[in-house]
């Protein structure tokens, strides 16, 4: 009898080393019949109880060769499976097929137009500076000499925070002014890009976001002089070297004098007479000497230093550039819009 059941665990390792499933479900009826949790080896090692005392030992051996047999060759028979596995997908790929064309992206002409603007006073030595878009009422008005009274301050055009009549929606750019005034010390020469809001009811011609670079030098004998030719010397990179500007008498509170320039546009299509009013010229910023009581609220002597500022809105001198009659085109993201500013940068 005992010598019976020696030689059933014998030839059971060699069924298991003979065995060659042809897929995942075979390995898997291999796996059960010989690892599984009611595998054929448990109750032929149960049977040890009837092995006479000096053959135990020999007889549980060969259990435990035959279980490590199993454990074996499934590792190996799972292994070749898979490698056969992968091999048939490999040999599925055509190599030579052509590959999917990369689709390439493109910049957003806000971007686009704001690059452009920064990289031309970045030449000239200004650095980028770039502020919080939450800002707090101190930074975006009072710093920048806009009295408690002014027009500007009215729950009509700010975004308040909600709650709040401390923090706003920055409403223009020039709060980055303050914020660099107050933690800078002179000579400051900054050029700032960004997105401002303003509650505006949005139309083709005006949105309540949209994008500024905003511009500050400060330094001992600053003059209005400077100011014209660094201006002039912008148009010129901006719109070509024949571009002809003019600076208006304007007001703004945080400047003094206060000027608008324009630049001339022409007057020979129909449209040009639209944008421009009948007068051929076109308004592209604000600008002015710092106000001495800005420098003041900012810690800055009023004696010893002076400076300009100016400031542009974005989406319009991208309308212009790109010929678009609708700055809500900017704001919806459709890329069929965005599509048509591939490979300008
Ligand atoms: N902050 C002004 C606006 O939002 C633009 C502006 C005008 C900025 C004159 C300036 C400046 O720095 O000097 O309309």
């Amino acid at each position: 009898m005992s010598s019976d059941i020696f030689d059933k665990v014998k030839n059971l390792i060699q069924e298991i080393e003979a065995s060659k499933p042809a897929d995942a479900e075979e390995l898997e009826a291999f796996r059960l019949r010989y690892l599984g949790t009611k595998n054929i080896l448990k109750p032929l090692m149960a049977e040890i109880r009837n092995i006479p005392n000096e053959q135990k030992k020999d007889y549980g051996q060969l259990v435990n060769q035959a279980k490590q047999t199993a454990e074996a060759v499934f590792e190996r028979l799972q292994t070749a499976l898979e490698q056969a596995a992968d091999q048939a997908a490999f040999d599925g790929l055509d190599l030579t097929a052509p590959p999917y064309p990369q689709e390439l992206g493109s910049r957003h002409p806000v971007s686009i137009a704001m690059n452009r603007i920064v990289s031309i006073f970045e030449r000239i030595g200004f650095s980028v500076a770039e502020e919080r878009e939450i800002e707090d009422d101190w930074h975006n008005f009072t710093a920048m000499n806009t009295p408690e009274d002014h027009p500007a301050r009215d729950m009509q055009d700010t975004y308040y925070v909600k709650d709040s009549v401390e923090y706003l929606l920055r409403t223009h750019t020039s709060s980055v002014q303050s914020r660099v005034m107050t933690s800078q010390k002179p000579p400051i020469r900054i050029i700032a890009p960004g997105r401002v809001y303003r509650n505006e009811t949005i139309s083709a011609r005006s949105h309540c976001q949209f994008h500024q670079v905003e511009g500050l030098y400060i330094d001992e004998g600053v003059s209005f002089a400077d100011m014209k030719q660094t201006l002039l010397l912008f148009a010129q990179a901006m719109y070509g070297p024949d571009v002809k500007i003019r600076l208006r008498p304007s007001y703004f509170p945080f400047t003094e004098p206060s000027a608008e320039m324009d630049v001339y546009w022409g007057l020979e299509s129909e449209v040009d007479y639209r944008i421009t009013k009948g007068t051929g010229w076109l308004e592209i910023l604000g600008c002015g000497m710092v106000d001495p009581n800005v420098l003041e609220n900012c810690g800055i002597d009023p004696e010893k230093y002076s400076g300009f500022a100016f400031g542009m809105g974005i989406e319009r001198q991208a309308m212009l550039a790109y010929n678009l009659p609708d700055i809500r085109l900017f704001f919806e993201n459709d890329v069929r819009f965005l599509k048509q500013f591939k490979g300008a940068f």
